[in-house]
């Protein structure tokens, strides 16, 4: 038997970093998904294999979490963390497919980890509960990189638009923004943790200063809310409240010249509002372009990467053949 599952990647609209301090945050579920199928084999070792990420392995599955310890880091040990809770140990043929790119701050490792969890339990006949998925795709997280937030397994799992409270509480929200986002990324991925600690170094040193800072981040973060929520879109003031989380986050020491040249190419170029996305030092720009999004794609691609990312209101889906 075949059971093949899908989790999309995510990005942060409002939010990082001041969520570190207990402010909210929210992401969306990006339409670009990763892909994982299982089958399973009658070989003596499991395989899996990747075109799209150019790699091919073999390993005995049979031995759990220990496997772990031997492994490179990367994109497999998601696999591994994730069948060593919902898989038996017996051997598979595992093949991923990604659509987004690993290591850009959209969320990669929890589209792997999701869509691997939901794939054993289909193919172990398992239920699938969402919030259990999403807390154990969270327990794979933390196994495998050490700290991690809720966020991204919560977006991958539930899709849409996902809001993190001050309690750490995740709430799942509907939004309507078509086909106007861009994320633009550097070929250079910035340390998410180097990054967090800078921050909490700056906040250490300018306590009076930074702590309104991380303060105002959470207010643009809780007025975006109240506004996604609404059917008529004010476009424009959303923007702006990207553009004053930009400026709050560069005082907060995360932007680099290559971001900042993102950002500013696609607001010239029409987009409404432009930030970083994610942890900054590198990494990820999100750009809101209503009506401008072929204009800003081809600013951005001249120099970096760049694609058009929607939202996606399908969290995890299991493909039936
Ligand atoms: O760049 P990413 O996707 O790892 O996002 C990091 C977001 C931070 O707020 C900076 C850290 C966190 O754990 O929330």
């Amino acid at each position: 038997m075949e059971s093949k599952a899908s989790a999309p990647g995510k990005a942060i609209l409002f939010g990082e970093h001041a969520v570190v301090f207990g402010q909210p945050a929210l992401a969306f579920a990006v339409d670009k998904r990763a892909y994982v199928s299982l089958k399973k084999s009658s070989g003596k070792k499991s395989t899996i294999k990747s075109t799209d990420l150019n790699f091919e392995a073999s390993f005995d599955l049979s031995r759990g979490i220990d496997i772990l310890k031997n492994q490179k880091k990367g994109i497999v040990n998601y696999i591994l963390g994730a069948l060593s809770l919902g898989h038996d140990g017996s051997p598979l043929e595992i093949e991923l497919s990604m659509e987004m790119p690993v290591g850009a701050g959209m969320g990669s490792s929890a589209a792997v980890t999701v869509a691997t969890l939901a794939a054993a339990y289909n193919l172990h006949h398992k239920n699938i509960d969402i919030s259990n998925l999403a807390k154990k795709a969270h327990e794979v997280e933390l196994m495998v990189q050490g700290a991690a937030s809720p966020l991204d397994t919560a977006v991958s799992t539930n899709g849409g638009l996902v809001y993190l409270d001050e309690n750490s509480e995740i709430s799942s929200h509907q939004a309507y923004l078509d086909n106007s986002l861009i994320l633009g990324y550097t070929s250079y991925r910035g340390n998410t943790g180097e990054m967090v600690d800078s921050v909490r170094k700056r906040r250490e040193r300018f306590p009076q200063i930074m702590d309104p800072v991380i303060e105002s981040v959470g207010n643009i973060t809780r007025q975006a809310l109240k506004l996604l929520s609404q059917d008529n879109l004010d476009k424009e003031y959303l923007g702006e409240l990207m553009n004053i989380n930009q400026g709050l986050l560069d005082s907060m020491g995360v932007n680099t010249p290559e971001l900042s040249r993102m950002i500013f190419n696609a607001r010239k170029y029409g987009a409404l509002g432009s930030k970083i996305t994610g942890a900054g030092g590198g990494g990820s720009i999100i750009a809101f372009c209503p009506g401008k999004l072929e204009k800003v794609l081809h600013i951005l691609q001249k120099t970096d990467s760049a694609i058009n990312a929607d939202f996606s209101k399908e969290g995890v889906l299991i493909h039936h053949k």
